[in-house]
Parts: structure tokens; sequence; C-alpha cells
């Protein structure tokens, strides 16, 4: 929709429907790069002239913004390819050799023709979505083998200095913790060497230059890859930025036979001249599109906070029973229904049945599930395995292990070595055996411990996630109505890797309500909500010990796919009708939140209030959220301006009947109400759109841990 490649044979031009990407053959026969940013239609207009060295020390090579530079010469940057050749040395020169177009494809063939090394680098525009994809593929064209020591997906340039670096750090129970960090001399790298989860840094870069939610130039890029990456970014002496993102070049060596190739995790780049927003509206879409599945997500019920490995047919059905009560329509058992598992020690490997918890099996729980009305799910941790169990007396070989060496456990707990094709099958064959002989609708697919003791082989950083997405796929092609949710010890699984071939985030164990909106916030600027797993669990918090209202814990947890881990034998009925009433609301307003745009609202008040908006069609639907009151602004009515209506619509404005409530005390002090007169919960207001815009939607809260939802609808 809307884009074009176009491509002189020198000057290349990919457009999309508001950006243009260009580069060109510069007269030393190097891939230049020339621009990023608003459409410029006409490629021709850009000089290419030859570069001048600026001193001796800094000679053109070392000046020139390549589309890909490799390692050697008067390279001293970043480089995105490193290769050992056969000789030792580690010289590469990449000259254009040849191009095609391809629909909305550009491919780039560079080579070095004394060491027989060819790139291809790939351009893919989503046009509609102002986004080029862009990969790259090293490939050992000589008699010889050779190594890959480094490979990024791509490198970038950005005619800008002082920039600001957006990215988030984090731990198990603390994920998606944003910072900003200014870009200035030196380098920026964030990077993840486990092999197995995102926890601790996200695979994306976001630069801007004094950006906001709508205004501002921000340059932003994403892998579609959930395994060890490396980002650098990189202010040079010379008025740029270098952003260069891909394979993490730790402990990784990947040796190519003549004939064989590597291909780097695709990269998603954008620009956006009008703030994050915008960004986080693109990389959704984006997502999305990745989502093999599009049906809505059901609301699921998972008793693994209430119940952890306490989990047997008797009661998983009481839980049953009283979760299609309040409305769930998805039954999760989590983890311990399996082997000996009955703690963290043991169980995982053996993926039988456990018979005293299951003394017939599964299939009275599944059954009781689906009379119920609901969808049965399970819980699998498949690339792990405990000491004590069948699996690793049978095949103490398939762990990742340095021979001669103790094997270090975390969790108690081994990783399998998923590059043995043994390996893979057995993992398959457990998964696949279970789903085939039972009727069963989603697996939780989780993994609790990172890659160590690697072994001799570096390549198998990579090699463990390449077969991690083809054992999921495989399973998908056999059960293609199975969803299958990607966990690794809470939300160590969130980047576009996954949901490529995941269906569904876990995002944090961390349930805290409170906490929850910095987390998902945070998810926010890249991924999508659809994705987005949220529970609502028992208070105290387990780990905050925090008390949190129902009304505020629901609030925040249908901000996303909603689903519920109370223990549900424990709530009074009063307690389970509530849930159920939150439940049905959601039914009705989740197309807008898994589907629609999202907006981070201005808050424009002194107090701490946090505001979203979801907007699908005519449909918007608001989140309000005070977690606390500050003394001294009890009396302000905060406005948050709403975004996408239509200004001369006129709209329909439904509280949920909580919002301002003054006090008798306050009534006698003459307190205002909401400055649109009507405290919410006294029925439908009538706005234009250009109101809800510019003047904005007046809510009030009180007291600590208020929320409300705004349901907002064009008539
Ligand atoms: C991880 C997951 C939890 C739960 C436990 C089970 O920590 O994030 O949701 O499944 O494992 O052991």
């Amino acid at each position: 929709m809307g884009g074009n490649i176009s491509s002189d044979g020198s000057v290349f031009g990919l457009h999309t429907r508001a950006t243009s990407y260009v580069f060109a053959v510069d007269p030393a026969g190097l891939l230049r790069h020339l621009y990023w940013g608003p459409s410029i239609g006409d490629v021709g207009q850009f000089p290419v002239p030859a570069l001048a060295e600026v001193s001796t020390n800094d000679p053109v090579a070392h000046l020139t913004p390549q589309e890909f530079p490799a390692h050697g010469g008067f390279r001293y940057f970043e480089t995105a390819l490193r290769v050992v050749l056969a000789d030792g040395s580690r010289e590469l020169r990449l000259d254009v050799a040849g191009h095609s177009v391809d629909g909305d494809e550009l491919l780039i063939n560079l080579r070095d023709s004394y060491a027989e090394v060819d790139v291809d680098l790939h351009y893919r525009l989503i046009a509609d979505l102002d986004l080029i994809e862009r990969w790259a593929v090293v490939r050992n064209s000589g008699v010889a083998p050779i190594t890959v020591e480094a490979l990024a997906s791509g490198q970038i340039h950005i005619p800008a200095t002082d920039l600001r670096f957006t990215n988030v750090h984090g731990h198990w129970n603390a994920e998606q913790q944003q910072f900003q960090q200014q870009v200035s001399y030196g380098k920026i790298v964030t990077e993840m060497r486990r092999g197995t989860s995102t926890h601790h840094h996200n695979p994306y870069f976001i630069l801007d230059s004094g950006a906001g939610e709508h205004h501002g130039d921000v340059w932003f890029g994403a892998l579609n890859y959930g395994g060890n990456f490396k980002c650098v970014v990189e202010q040079t002496q010379y008025g740029s930025t270098l952003a260069q993102i891909g394979l993490n070049d730790y402990d990784f060596a990947f040796v190519l036979a003549p004939g064989d190739e590597l291909r780097a995790p695709t990269l998603v780049i954008g620009h956006s001249d009008s703030g994050f927003a915008a960004m986080s509206h693109r990389l959704h879409e984006y997502g999305r599109r990745l989502m093999r599945d599009d049906r809505i997500r059901p609301v699921l019920y998972n008793s693994w906070e209430a119940a952890t490995f306490s989990v047997n047919c008797d009661s998983q059905i009481e839980l049953a029973r009283k979760a299609a009560q309040i409305g769930i329509e998805l039954f999760v058992v989590d983890d311990g229904w399996f082997g000996q598992r009955h703690g963290i020690f043991d169980g995982l490997g053996d993926w039988y049945v456990n018979e005293e918890k299951f003394p017939d099996g599964l299939q009275p729980l599944i059954d009781e599930v689906h009379a119920l009305g609901m969808q049965f799910g399970i819980w699998f941790e498949p690339e792990s395995v405990n000491p004590p169990t069948e699996l690793y007396a049978q095949h103490p070989e398939w762990i990742y292990q340095v021979p001669g060496r103790a094997s270090e456990v975390s969790r108690e707990q081994y990783l399998l070595n998923l590059t043995l094709p043994d390996v893979q099958e057995f993992v398959f064959r457990s998964i696949d055996d279970l789903l085939s002989r039972h009727p069963i609708d989603y697996v939780k697919w989780d993994v609790n411990r990172p890659i160590a003791q690697a072994g001799t082989e570096r390549s198998l950083w990579k090699r463990h996630i390449d077969a991690l997405y083809a054992v999921v796929d495989r399973l998908h092609e056999a059960h293609p109505n199975v969803l299958i949710e990607g966990c690794a010890s809470g939300g160590g699984r969130i980047d576009f890797g996954t949901l490529r071939h995941f269906d569904d985030v876990w995002t944090s164990d961390n349930t805290d309500a409170y906490e929850r909106l910095t987390v998902q916030r945070s998810y926010s600027f890249v991924y999508p909500i659809k994705a987005m797993r949220a529970w609502v669990t028992d208070v105290p918090n387990f780990m905050s010990q925090r008390i949190i209202p129902l009304r505020f814990r629901f609030h925040s947890a249908m901000m996303g796919t909603l689903g519920v881990g109370l223990d549900l034998n424990e709530a009074s009925d009063a307690e389970r009708a509530e849930c159920a009433s939150y439940i049905e609301q959601y039914k009705q307003i989740r197309d807008v939140i898994q589907e629609g745009l999202f907006f981070r609202l201005r808050v424009q008040t002194s107090n701490d209030y946090q505001a979203f908006q979801y907007l699908l069609g005519d449909r918007s639907v608001v989140f309000v959220f005070l977690p606390q009151t500050k003394i001294g602004f009890h009396g302000e009515t905060p406005r948050f301006r709403l975004h996408g209506l239509d200004p001369q619509g006129t709209y329909e404005v439904r509280t949920d009947g909580s919002g301002s409530q003054r006090s008798k005390v306050q009534e006698s002090m003459g307190a205002a109400a909401d400055s649109d007169g009507a405290p919410a919960g006294d029925g439908p207001t009538r706005h234009s759109g250009e109101y809800l815009m510019h003047h904005g939607l007046s809510v009030r809260l009180v007291g600590d841990y208020a929320s409300t939802i705004l349901e907002v609808e064009q008539i």
C-alpha cells in the first residue's frame, strides 16, 4: 500500500507511505547510507560525492556510513560482520556485486571476491506501517570453512547527535522497567547473554530528539529474536549516531562449511516524526500481524499463585466450577501436574501425569472443564530437567554441560541441550503426545533458568533459539488450534521473535496491580496489547504485600488480555459476583482493548493519575487510575485529552459508577464535582469529539487505589 522501491543501479530508495530510506553505491564502491526520514520521492537528487578523509587518522573507510560495514581495513566503529577466514585473517571488504527487486523486497548482494564471502542484504517494505524489515545472510562461497564471530542484523545511521535512548531493564518480578539515557560520546550497550530470557534488556532501540507522545523525531528498531542479542548505540565524532543490533558476539562463533550460510534475525525499523504514540501504533500492528492466530484472546484462569504445586483433580475441578461461574473461558492447569513434581526439586522432564494427583489421568478434569463451557490449557517447561527425574537418569548426556565438571543447577534444574536432534524430538513428542491424546486448547510454555556451561560449541546460543522456534512451529502445524503462551520466569520472553512463534506472552510474575501499571506502560511502547497477559490475584500480594482493592486489580489486568489467578475457593460469594461483573464488562470491551489503537494519555494534574485510551472505530475505552491521592489535590479535577476521535462527531461517555464521589464534609465545604458537572456514575454524558480531544474528559478520583473505566462511543 503506497510503497515502492526505486533504483537506478546506484541509488536505492525504499519508500513507505510517509518515509524514505536511501542509500547508494558510492564512488569508492561502498554501499553508503544517505537518508532516513520523511518521504523524498526523487532519490536522483541525492549527491553521492567522493568522501575526503578528515585526517590520516580518520580515513575515508572509517567515515563512510556503510549500510553493512565488515571488520577489516580502516573501519574502527562497530562493524556488522566479523569473519575468521581459513588463513586466520579477519580482513573483509564488501563491494556491491548485484541487486534485485521483487515486489516489496530489495536484495543487495555484497561480495568479497578474494575471501569468497557473500552477504545478502534483504530489505522488505511494510509500506502502510512505515516500517522496513531488514536481515542479512552471510554465505561461505569458498572452498574452506570460515567462522563467523559477529553478525548484526543491520546498522542504522542517524544524522543527529545528543539523542535520547530508551530501553527497559529489569529482572524476575520486575520486568519492563523503562529507562531513558542521553546519548553522548562513547557507547551505550544493551544485550542479553543468558540464552533464554529478555528480562534484563529488550532487543530494541528507540532514539529520539526531544520527542513526546505526539511530536518529535523518533528512530526505532526491534529484533524478531529472543536469544542472545547485542545493541550498540554510538555517537560519532562526525555529527551522527550509529545504532547496531543483531546477534550477540559474546561467546559466539559459528562455523560455515563451504556453501553454508548464516542468517541474522530480522530487524524491523521505522521513523516517526510525530513522537512515540505513532511508533507504538505501527509496532503494535506489526506485532499483531506477526501473530499466527488472530482470534480474540479468551479470559483465562490459572491457579499458580493460589495453589502453586498443589494441584490435583478434585481441587482443580472445584476451582473450575467456580471459574466457570464468574465467566472464565479458558482454564489452565499450571506447574505440578506431572512426574513427581511436588516442588521445584523434581519432575521436570517426566511429562507423564502424576497418578496420585490425577488417579484417572487428566481426562476427568478436561471433561469437566469442557462441560462447564471452558477451554482447557496446561503448563510445560519442556527445555528443562530436574536431576532426580527418570529422564535425567536415562539421558544425562542431554543437558548443557562441560565434560568432567559438575553441572550447576538453577531453580534445581538443568537445561536440555535443545540443539541435539534427539532432544528436539523428545520435546516435540512430550507435548504432541499429550495434545494428541487429550482435547487441549492452550499450552503455557515456560523456562526458568538461563543456559550455562555451554560446552565447547559457541554457536549453541543461536542454535538453541532456532531449535526452540522450530519445535514450537512444528507443534503449531500438528495442532493449529492450540494457542501457545511464551513465558520465561514471568516476562522473560517479550520480543517479536516470541510473537512470531508463540500466541501470547506472560508479562510478569509480578501481579501487584499497581506495579503492573509501570510494566504494562513500558511494554506498550513496543509490543501489542493483544499478546499481553495480565492476571488478577489475591491480596496481600505475594511479593509486595500490598493490599489493593479488587476493582483496581481488575482494572489494571483488564488493560491487557485478562486472566484471573485468585483462590476462588477463598473468595466470598460477593467477591465472586464482583469478579463476574468485571469479566462481563471486559468481554464487552475487549475487542477495543486487544485490537484498538493504544494511547498513553497526558496527565494534566499534579496528582499521580495514570490514564490510557484504546480506540477502535467509533468506540473508545479510557482507563484512569489514581494509586494514591495526594493531600492538597483532593479537589482537583484533571482532564484527559482523548485522541483519534471525529472532531464533529458526538460521543456518549459512560462511566462504570465510580469516579468522583464527594464526601459529606467535601460537600459542606462546597468542594467541586467533576468539572463537566456530572459526578461519574450519574449516567452518560455527551460531548463533541473536538471537546474531548481539545478540552478533554474530566475525571476526578479520590482515595487510594481509585480507578475507573469510561466507555466512549460515537452516536
Ligand atoms: C514461572 C512462571 C509462573 C509459573 C511458575 C511455575 O515462574 O512465570 O507463572 O508458571 O513458573 O513454576
